[in-house]
């Protein structure tokens, strides 16, 4: 605390909202009233309805909406001449962001700032974001460009156009149950950074950018490209007590620990566990998910029983160990990460359009006075 002022505004209720609802002392995270754990069998297409409208869809209603997305999921030959210039030794997070940047000056609604035009802008890009991502994995590569194929879910789809080959039922399973757990958490950084750019009245497409600038901190979603790198380097489960005494004694943080909200273990985190011992078992191959189990034991032995501390797996956790087996690049992790947050911004984007009050909190002032 300074002063009576939280720092980092910790536990400060900043406003009212009906999208997610968490429990941080007993592990309980709920999107429009529904637990995450019995949402994460569902589509990333219902999931994603749920947040914007407030409600599950019919039959009828998640057919038509599913039939937007997928028919909204190419991009051009211009946006994908972009993501071409992006040619460097950039992570896909730096792509997206100029990508959906440059995809706002083609949009005719930009600066429409109705309910139904910020929906559409939205549907535009949440179906466009995988495809943004897996064009610059691709090229980058040298690879073609794979168009979407509009018979596969949200989830399998972008592995087929990342990789060339349609995914496995678990592998789509598994993405698809990612993009959910990401999907949305209450007023986390990226949430907030853009609903106080949405409470100027300025376009959503510049709302859920500054999302994405947020959400690539390592304190934020970053941490889940830093823990694939983590599993790398311990390489070995019996290295792992070395590296992680080292952070310990170091006083350096373990990525994919703690967390400003939950003072246990996280809800997604205990789901994700689930589903990367799953693709592990069916890759016949252990060695990650067995890395992760060990850093855990340890980290709980040091964090919890020897210190009191409530340092548990976070989301970034063990959702690195699953893209690990899904073979996707550390490098594309947070705009993975970003495809499932997507819904979550446009919703909070657009609760925040439809009860506007501008977001303008006060500064202590405690430089000098000079005159
Ligand atoms: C996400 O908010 C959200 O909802 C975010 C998110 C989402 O869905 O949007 O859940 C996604 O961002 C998950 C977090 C990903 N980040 C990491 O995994 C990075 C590692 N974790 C931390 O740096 C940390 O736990 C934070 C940033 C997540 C939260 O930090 P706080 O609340 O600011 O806590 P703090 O840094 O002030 O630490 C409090 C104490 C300190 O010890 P003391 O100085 O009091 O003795 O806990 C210790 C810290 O040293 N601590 C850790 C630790 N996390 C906290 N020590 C070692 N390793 C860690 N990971």
């Amino acid at each position: 605390m300074e002063g009576n002022m939280p720092r980092g505004l910790e536990n400060i209720i900043a406003l009212e909202s009906e999208i997610t609802f968490i429990d941080g002392e007993q592990g309980i995270l709920k999107y429009r009233g529904h637990d995450v754990q019995s949402l994460s069998s569902h589509s990333y297409d219902e999931v994603s309805y749920l947040l914007i409208n407030g409600r599950l869809p019919d039959k009828f209603e998640l057919d038509s909406y599913s039939k937007k997305l997928k028919q909204e999921r190419v991009i051009g030959d211009d946006a994908i001449a972009i993501l071409k210039f992006c040619n460097f030794n950039i992570e896909a997070m730096d792509a997206l962001r100029t990508a959906v940047s440059y995809m706002s000056h083609c949009d005719p609604e930009l600066n429409d700032n109705s309910a139904e035009a910020n929906v559409n802008k939205g549907i535009r890009m949440i179906a466009k974001f995988p495809t943004m991502v897996a064009v610059f994995s691709r090229q980058r590569r040298g690879l073609d460009v794979i168009q979407p194929d509009l018979s596969l879910s949200h989830g399998a789809n972008f592995l087929y156009m990342l990789k060339g080959s349609k995914p496995t039922d678990l592998e789509s399973r598994v993405l698809e149950s990612d993009f959910i757990l990401s999907a949305d958490h209450e007023l986390n950084p990226s949430a907030f950074t853009a609903r106080t750019i949405a409470s100027t009245l300025s376009d959503i497409y510049s709302s859920v950018i500054g999302g994405l600038c947020a959400l690539k901190g390592p304190l934020h979603g970053g941490a889940r490209m830093a823990v694939m790198e983590m599993i790398d380097e311990i390489g070995s489960p019996e290295n792992a007590e070395r590296y992680v005494m080292d952070k310990v004694s170091n006083k350096q943080k373990l990525m994919g620990f703690g967390h400003r909200v939950y003072k246990t273990y996280d809800p997604r985190a205990r789901v994700y566990k689930q589903l990367a011992r799953e693709i592990a078992i069916e890759s016949g191959n252990m060695l990650w998910f067995d890395i992760a189990e060990k850093i855990e034991e340890i980290a709980y032995r040091e964090f919890v029983e020897n210190k009191g501390k409530p340092i548990y797996p976070n989301v970034d956790f063990y959702s690195a160990v699953v893209y690990k087996y899904l073979d996707i690049p550390p490098k594309l992790a947070t705009a993975v990460f970003a495809i499932g947050r997507s819904s979550g911004w446009i919703a909070h984007c657009l609760e925040q359009y439809s009860d506007n009050r501008l977001i303008r909190p006060r500064a202590k002032y405690v430089g000098p006075d000079l005159d």
